[in-house]
């Protein structure tokens, strides 16, 4: 036991309490410091040795400028003492005593201890008493021991800003249940040893406690965008889609943006949203059946099917350009095409995987991102089917207002860009595009007339973020994503 403890324990021992435990700091030899008086019957508390109850008491206190004149004395006396018999050249006496200098100045004057005489060379300061009392540092000596200063003299020291109210606690202590003269060490583990002598009888142990948080077991963590893909999976599965394979990054213009009916001169070819790959440059266009490969030039170039088309010459050269996709709709485009040569059937198709763009990055954008696809191909869809569709998705996401606006896309026609209705963050979010393929792009795959087909692309990262609470984009993907933001989010979101 530390020497304050045994002071503690001898004091409740003798006494039965402690009333006050200021008046027990102050009145033990030598004086106990009160805050280690509490820190003691704290750690006695818990082991159920005594037991306290607390009042407030509010009381003088010393600034820090104050504590510094306690031990050299006020800035006044410190002045004084600096003044030698001769006097001094103002100029001196203020580089000897720094910052200090002005305060003890102008109070020493005021107690009339100096006096200053003007020379030719400057200000003397000369002393005008012989010895002075320095009363303030006895002042503060005071309020230190917890005596108590006339009204008057704490006016002038508050003013000065060297005292100033406080309030503490102090405590009334008595014995506590376990209250003994000898703390005893609760036993933690029942060992070999206590068995074989039999001690473990009188041992005393530690209660269990089933407040303490375990530690957690170490585990793997999936990333809040692959829980969200499997939630956007689940949700097309159940709704009776078919995933598509989405395995090339690399794709060719030709399937990228051509076969869209997107013109080679769009600006979303050039090298501003897209990233061109240079081994190998070109995907040779004898791997698209010629037929087919024919029919997109002359739509491109004449038209057809009631289109006019762009009426200017089509190259081979950019349609074999490599890139990285910059949307699924590449997929898409693919899968549509296959379905018209095995002889086109109703079809409800979907995919998640990367694309890329050429784009700054920011908090909310990245040069790569998952992008969501979905294609209903069948007889007489319309735009009711496609909102419908949609509404029924975000429905299921728990996003359950939905507005959209007419927007343009080259292959769509209507188009319409997607917003939701974030309870989360009180306001509308711009979630995807869609629309209805046109027809130049459906009839030169061979897709038959009368055949409707709904589309639309939503991005992954923003319902994640929004999911999750994540603001910055980069938190969640890229090479400054957050491990703790993958850590510690819930396994499971509740409700999706
Ligand atoms: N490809 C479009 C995009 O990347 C999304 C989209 C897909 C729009 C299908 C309409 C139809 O923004």
């Amino acid at each position: 036991a530390t020497d304050v403890e045994s002071q503690v324990l001898e004091a409740l021992n003798a006494h039965g309490e402690i009333a006050d435990t200021e008046a027990f700091s102050r009145s033990a030899s030598p004086a106990l410091d009160h805050q280690s008086v509490v820190g003691t019957l704290r750690s006695l508390e818990a082991a159920g040795m005594v037991s306290t109850e607390g009042t407030e008491r509010t009381r003088l206190g010393l600034s820090s400028e104050a504590q510094d004149y306690l031990s050299n004395g006020s800035p006044e006396s410190q002045l004084y003492n600096s003044v030698p018999e001769g006097g001094i050249c103002m100029a001196d006496l203020k580089a000897q005593l720094g910052s200090i200098a002005d305060i003890g100045f102008r109070q020493a004057m005021q107690q009339k201890w100096i006096v200053i005489e003007k020379t030719e060379t400057g200000q003397l300061v000369k002393r005008k008493v012989s010895e002075v009392q320095d009363k303030v540092a006895q002042q503060l000596q005071d309020v230190a021991d917890g005596k108590t200063l006339a009204e008057a003299e704490v006016k002038d020291l508050r003013k000065r800003k060297l005292v100033m109210q406080t309030t503490h606690t102090v405590y009334h202590v008595t014995k506590g249940p376990n209250f003994s003269m000898q703390r005893r060490k609760a036993e933690t583990d029942l060992t070999q040893e206590m068995l074989q002598r039999g001690t473990w009888r009188e041992a005393e142990f530690k209660p269990y406690n089933f407040n303490a948080l375990g530690v957690a077991p170490p585990s793997g963590h999936l990333h809040p965008l692959l829980k969200v893909r499997a939630a956007f999976r689940k949700i097309f599965t159940q709704m009776g889609f078919e995933e598509m394979p989405t395995n090339s990054f690399v794709e060719s213009s030709f399937w990228n943006f051509d076969a869209l009916f997107q013109p080679q001169q769009h600006p979303a070819r050039d090298a501003h949203d897209t990233f061109f790959v240079t081994h190998p440059a070109t995907t040779p266009l004898s791997t698209v059946p010629e037929d087919y490969r024919k029919r997109v030039q002359s739509i491109h170039e004449r038209g057809g099917f009631g289109s006019k088309g762009y009426g200017s010459p089509w190259r081979e050269g950019e349609a074999e350009k490599n890139l990285l996709r910059t949307h699924t709709t590449a997929v898409s485009s693919r899968m549509l095409y296959r379905l018209a040569q095995q002889g086109f059937k109703p079809a409800k198709y979907f995919s998640i995987d990367r694309v890329f763009r050429n784009e700054a990055i920011d908090r909310t954008h990245l040069a790569e991102f998952f992008q969501l696809e979905g294609v209903v191909c069948d007889y007489g869809l319309t735009l009711g089917h496609l909102i419908g569709v949609l509404s029924q998705f975000f429905e299921r996401l728990g996003l359950s207002e939905l507005r959209f606006k007419p927007a343009y896309n080259p292959y769509t026609e209507p188009s319409m860009e997607i917003f939701a209705y974030s309870k989360e963050l009180k306001k509308w979010i711009e979630v995807g595009n869609s629309g209805m393929f046109r027809p130049e792009m459906l009839r030169p795959m061979g897709i038959p007339p009368g055949v409707n087909v709904i589309a639309w692309g939503l991005g992954l990262e923003r319902p994640t973020m929004i999911l999750y609470g994540i603001n910055n984009i980069r938190e969640l993907s890229g090479h400054k994503v957050s491990l703790n933001i993958v850590r510690q989010n819930p396994i499971c979101r509740l409700g999706l």
